[in-house]
């Protein structure tokens, strides 16, 4: 039986991913998820995985080496899935610190200790094991808007957030341990992920929100801006099979070729949403493009990113399978049926951000 050791999984794409996980491989698994349970993590994610007889949760901190070392000396893991990292470029930029600590020494520490428990005498590893480091595009830095430039496995580094330079450096460390150790890892770079469970401080979850609430929609800078949308359980998939059949040491860049300047995306969402809410719901009416306010742009904002996604394609035969318009109504749809979890995502503690992120902007 598959141990997996998922860090970060209460959080947006690792709760995805736990419940992929289940769905394709049923109880023929043990999942252990290691989350702090910070703002972004969210244990309401797990509903219905609980129960499940191979799930466990361990409320840890990644940098707590003991722990995490304790824990592998327990506990014969087969796969670390690790997410587990702020991921939130505007919070970097306010307080960047943070996002080192845990992006990058919680990563250090988590690699230290799956080498020790991994490791043989002999320097060599046993068949199987594998840690998967989930990464972003965004260590790759920032395209000119309006070429045919994308992002490949051999795109050097450029990050220019905190947030995007923190996620770097982890990938530079994964890096350092299969050089050095010979370390039996992968590193996926993917694009921007949107879906249920998504905190609403990113931009899909918090125009819903927004609209809904029938408040402003706040863009950024000149709305020109372009991301490359992929759908979470496109994303869950591709790191299923990065970790099944993906060549050991190799990084695998996960993109859907789905380009939108953010005013674009925006637009759409103000459709599906006039479009999917009955007639007599009376957020339909204060629901339009009137909303759309534009505001200060972030610090240092990419203005593009796009992902190149042909290794994954040719080596691994992944292909993205969600369109854009039939995920974001999926997306919609969630937070339709969802709307106490919307409640709690956002009541308390998102509030002061959501004043001290946009009263001045
Ligand atoms: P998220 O912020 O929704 O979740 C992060 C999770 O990590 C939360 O559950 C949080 O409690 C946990 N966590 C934070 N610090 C921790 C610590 N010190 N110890 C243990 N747990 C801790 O993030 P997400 O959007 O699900 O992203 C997951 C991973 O995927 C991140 O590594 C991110 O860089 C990467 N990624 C995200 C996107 C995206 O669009 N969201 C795209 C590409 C890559
Ligand atoms: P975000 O969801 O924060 O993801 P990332 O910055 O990691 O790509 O933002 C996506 C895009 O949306 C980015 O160009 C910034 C923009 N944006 C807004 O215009 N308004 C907002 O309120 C937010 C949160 C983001």
């Amino acid at each position: 039986m598959k141990t997996y050791l998922v860090t970060g999984g209460a959080g947006f794409i690792g709760s995805n991913f736990i419940h992929y996980l289940y769905e394709k491989y049923g109880d023929g698994i043990r999942v252990i998820n290691v989350d702090k349970l910070t703002y972004a993590g969210n244990p309401e994610n797990l509903k219905g995985v609980e129960n499940k007889e191979g799930y466990t949760f361990v409320k840890a901190d990644i940098c707590d080496r003991q722990t995490i070392d304790e824990f592998f000396a327990k506990n014969d893991i087969d796969a670390v899935v690790h997410f587990a990292a702020e991921s939130h470029v505007d919070r970097s930029i306010v307080n960047p610190e943070v996002f080192v600590q845990t992006n990058v020494l919680g990563t250090a520490t988590m690699l230290n200790a799956a080498r020790k428990a991994w490791e043989k005498e002999d320097g060599t590893y046993p068949e199987g094991k594998k840690f998967l480091h989930v990464s972003t595009d965004e260590v790759y830095g920032s395209l000119p808007d309006d070429d045919n430039a994308f992002f490949y496995e051999t795109t050097p580094y450029a990050p220019h957030s905190p947030y995007s330079a923190s996620k770097a450096g982890s990938d530079l460390l994964v890096k350092a341990y299969m050089d050095t150790y010979g370390f039996p890892a992968n590193i996926t770079n993917c694009s921007n992920n949107y879906g249920p469970f998504q905190f609403p401080e990113k931009v899909i979850p918090l125009m819903i929100n927004n609209a809904l609430e029938g408040k402003k929609l706040p863009v950024y800078g000149d709305g020109m801006n372009i991301r490359d949308w992929l759908y979470v359980r496109d994303h869950c998939k591709a790191i299923d099979l990065v970790i099944e059949k993906g060549r050991l040491f190799e990084t695998y860049n996960i993109g859907g070729h789905n380009e939108k300047r953010n005013l674009e995306m925006i637009r759409i969402i103000i459709a599906t949403l006039r479009e999917m809410l009955p007639d007599d719901d009376p957020r339909k009416e204060r629901i339009s493009e009137d909303l759309i306010t534009f505001v200060a742009d972030r610090k240092g904002h990419d203005r593009r990113y796009a992902i190149a996604p042909d290794k994954i394609h040719k080596e691994l035969g992944w292909v993205p399978e969600t369109r854009f318009e039939e995920g974001i109504r999926e997306t919609i749809r969630w937070y339709f049926d969802n709307s106490e979890w919307l409640e709690h995502a956002t009541s308390g503690e998102y509030q002061k951000y959501y004043e001290k992120m946009y009263d001045k902007r």
